[in-house]
């Protein structure tokens, strides 16, 4: 034990303190339980039917019936769960056919699929680089990629976020050096909605040469933006210079599970040499088979009705919350966060939405960028205009009775017509 250690004990219990405090201003946002879900957007929550605007449902594909149905064959079929890893127990057929079907969906030579999105990250990420090699990372990284750093011995270095400039420089810094490079960025940003200048960055990522790899996480883009729903590498059209391309399906394909894609004729060795792909259980067949019917979909004229829906969607919404006054990222995605002036004021103003039927999420540091608290808006294709409304208006109601807005902005009745 080393001076200044905190024990066991004492660690957890100041942080149940810290969280006490935010406790103590209403409802435990690590603690909240649905009493029941009806549909994409609505659901019981103590006792009180809720909107909801906080899951990451973006094309409302949670009670699809083909990928109910899906599940329901599958654990008829497969049985409920694989009870075992594919390196130690083995493949079930469903595993293979969903790996082929998106690897097609992204038009690459093949995918691996992992348990959750977060392992599809870490699984790739500690598994390509090693000692001597370098991870630069967007320093607004998802945990799951900072997380796979920690799992690498590579050295991992951040550049400034979304700035080609800042990763030119570190890899001006590095050339020369001996170890591969692998330069991880995401599609959309998670916590501000904004989305990455993929070109710029390819474009740097080229310029740099052999061993320079470029991996992008698109689990927030899938489905939401790209001709066919591939997300900002196709929306860009870089996919060519996207050495790897990791998704999750715990979003717009509404089940769990994780992927990743590549052109590399090598790809496929990965297997065996990430651990979160060995040592955790596979993939279940309800989740495998869901997933296999949501891709179907996403890369269907259904899937792009359903993408061009979210997209007017989310437009509104952001078009909405900026027109009332409320600070936001710097462009509408599918994530709108309000930003707020602290945790406290955050926290009230998300119990207050509660209160009102409208269920969002907040982010309060350490979990956000540069220290921002948030109230973070997820929207669906499955909103309906008058959800939105109500939506904007109860922001706009509470913004006002904590001083936060100024009364004299445009009111939300005005909002009706769908916003640019
Ligand atoms: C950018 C990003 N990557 C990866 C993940 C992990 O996905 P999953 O929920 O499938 O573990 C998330 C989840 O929030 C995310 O936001």
């Amino acid at each position: 034990m080393g001076f200044g250690h905190v024990g066991i004990k004492d660690r957890i219990q100041l942080a149940e303190r810290n969280v006490d405090a935010l406790r103590s201003l209403g409802r435990d946002p690590s603690a909240l339980e649905f009493d029941e879900i009806i549909t994409p957007t609505q659901a019981v929550l103590g006792g009180e039917r809720v909107t909801l605007f906080g899951t990451n449902n973006y094309l409302g594909l949670t009670f699809h019936a083909g990928c109910v149905d899906a599940a329901k064959t599958a654990s008829q079929l497969q049985g409920s769960g694989t009870t075992g890893s594919r390196m130690a127990n083995g493949s079930y057929a469903s595993h293979r056919k969903l790996e082929h079907e998106i690897a097609a969906f992204h038009g690459k030579r093949d995918t691996i699929i992992f348990s959750t999105g977060y392992l599809a990250n870490v699984g790739m990420i500690s598994a390509l680089a090693v000692s001597g090699d370098y991870l630069l990372i967007d320093a607004d990284s998802h945990a799951s990629i900072y997380d796979g750093c920690k799992m690498s011995d590579a050295e991992t270095l951040r550049f400034k976020h979304n700035s080609p400039e800042s990763l030119a420089r570190r890899l001006k810094h590095l050339a020369g050096s001996e170890g591969d490079k692998v330069v991880i960025v995401e599609g959309i940003y998670s916590m501000l909605g904004d989305t990455a200048p993929l070109k710029e960055i390819a474009a740097v990522v080229r310029e740099a040469g052999e061993g320079v790899y470029l991996m992008i996480d698109e689990a927030h883009s899938l489905g939401v933006i790209g001709h066919n729903g591939r997300g900002l590498s196709e929306e860009d059209d870089v996919e060519k210079d996207c050495d790897f391309i990791t998704g999750t399906f715990s979003k717009s394909i509404g089940t769990t599970g994780g992927y990743c894609v590549s052109d590399h004729e090598w790809f496929s060795g990965l297997r065996i040499l990430s651990r979160p792909y060995i040592f955790t259980a596979s993939m279940t067949p309800s989740a495998v088979e869901t997933a296999r019917a949501a891709f179907g979909i996403v890369g269907s004229a259904e899937g792009r009705a359903l993408k061009s829906r979210l997209q007017s969607n989310y437009k509104r919404v952001f078009a909405g919350v900026r027109a009332l006054g409320f600070e936001t990222g710097p462009q509408a995605g599918p994530v709108v966060a309000l930003q707020l002036p602290d945790p406290q004021t955050a926290i009230a103003f998300w119990n207050r939405t509660i209160d009102e039927g409208i269920y969002t999420n907040i982010a309060i540091p350490p979990a956000t960028p540069n220290g921002l608290s948030l109230l973070r808006v997820s929207v669906s294709a499955a909103h309906t205009d008058q959800e939105i409304d109500r939506a904007l208006a109860v922001f706009e109601s509470i913004g006002t009775e904590s001083g936060l807005i100024s009364s004299t902005r445009p009111r939300t009745e005005k909002l009706r017509s769908p916003a640019a």
